[in-house]
């Protein structure tokens, strides 16, 4: 997909894109189309493929581009968020501690890097599915990028123990190290999968393992009675690791609403006005249950 994806079709107006590799199947320009609708809002949002190897030149020509109106910010998603971080000339805490950028602002030369992903899972855990995450026992799957980014925000949530289990126990306990200083009161430890413990009341797989087709990357068992299973991807990807946690009696929750806060999270940083997420997140659900028939 060429830059055109990212060229509003009118007059000029102020410009958005996902940035990643891939963005064929991302669902942020029609999230974010729905807000600037309901918001009344001006503007443009596209999808723009960039080489895996050319993150930073792909990125400055998109910027140096104003033909179509000014580009005022974009989402980053895999595999570039960590280079994002880097990218950026300043950073949000919450960006700089997870070291994962998924939302920059532009002005000019000032490059701001934040991360909407962490709040959008909260959000989405406590709005949205209901479940309060203050004296909460929490597993955290996973020690890539997307948790890396959830941190953060799951800390200031206030649970009562969260657990960070990772095959590569290192890159967990480097997440620890770094959120050390935030997790006050929290019982923070990282673990292997197989040590992380018992009865969690809330359980997010945010590992790739479903996309290389492996197995569930926690033991059974990790559930306390009606906990919360929240897998941060969505569709078929996200089946196997919910199936999975309903068959023991968890509550299974995809991604999607996750999907949508942190693109509201976004949306109110570039435009200053915060969207209503839940018809969104309903004509979302809608749209890709079409697709899927
Ligand atoms: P992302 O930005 O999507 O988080 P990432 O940084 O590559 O991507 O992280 C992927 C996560 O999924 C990591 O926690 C990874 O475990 P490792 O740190 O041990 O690599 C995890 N993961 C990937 N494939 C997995 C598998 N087959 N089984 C278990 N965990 C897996």
């Amino acid at each position: 997909m060429s830059d055109l994806a990212t060229t509003p079709p009118g007059g000029p107006v102020d410009r958005y894109a996902v940035v990643g590799h891939p963005v064929e199947h991302s669902q942020s320009p029609f999230i974010h189309a729905e807000f600037a609708r309901q918001t009344g809002q001006a503007l443009h949002y596209g999808r723009l493929l960039v080489p895996l190897d050319d993150f930073a030149g792909a990125l400055r020509r998109f910027v140096a581009d104003t033909a179509g109106g000014p580009v005022r910010g974009c989402n980053v998603t895999v595999p570039f968020k960590f280079e994002a971080a880097r990218l950026a000339t300043r950073l949000t805490e919450r960006a700089r501690l997870a070291e994962a950028v998924n939302v920059l602002c532009f002005d000019g030369d000032d490059w701001l890097g934040d991360n909407a992903d962490g709040i959008g899972l909260v959000r989405d855990i406590e709005r949205n599915a209901g479940v309060r995450l203050a004296g909460a026992r929490v597993l955290l799957v996973g020690a890539g990028g997307a948790a890396a980014g959830a941190l953060g925000p799951l800390l200031q949530a206030g649970p009562a123990e969260l657990v960070i289990a990772n095959r590569t126990v290192a890159r967990a306990d480097a997440l620890v190290q770094r959120h050390r200083a935030m997790a006050g009161a929290v019982q923070l430890r990282a673990a292997l999968p197989a040590e992380a413990g018992t009865g969690f009341d809330v359980v997010v797989n945010a590992t790739a393992a479903s996309l290389q087709g492996a197995d569930i990357p926690v033991p059974p068992g990790v559930f306390a009675p009606g906990a919360l299973a929240l897998d941060m991807m969505y569709g078929p990807a996200a089946r196997g690791f919910i199936g999975w946690a309903e068959a023991q009696g968890a509550r299974g929750r995809d991604g999607l609403g996750m999907l949508v806060e942190q693109a509201a999270e976004s949306f109110a940083r570039w435009r200053g006005v915060m969207p209503d997420t839940a018809p969104v997140l309903a004509a979302l659900r809608a749209r890709l249950a079409a697709a899927a028939r």
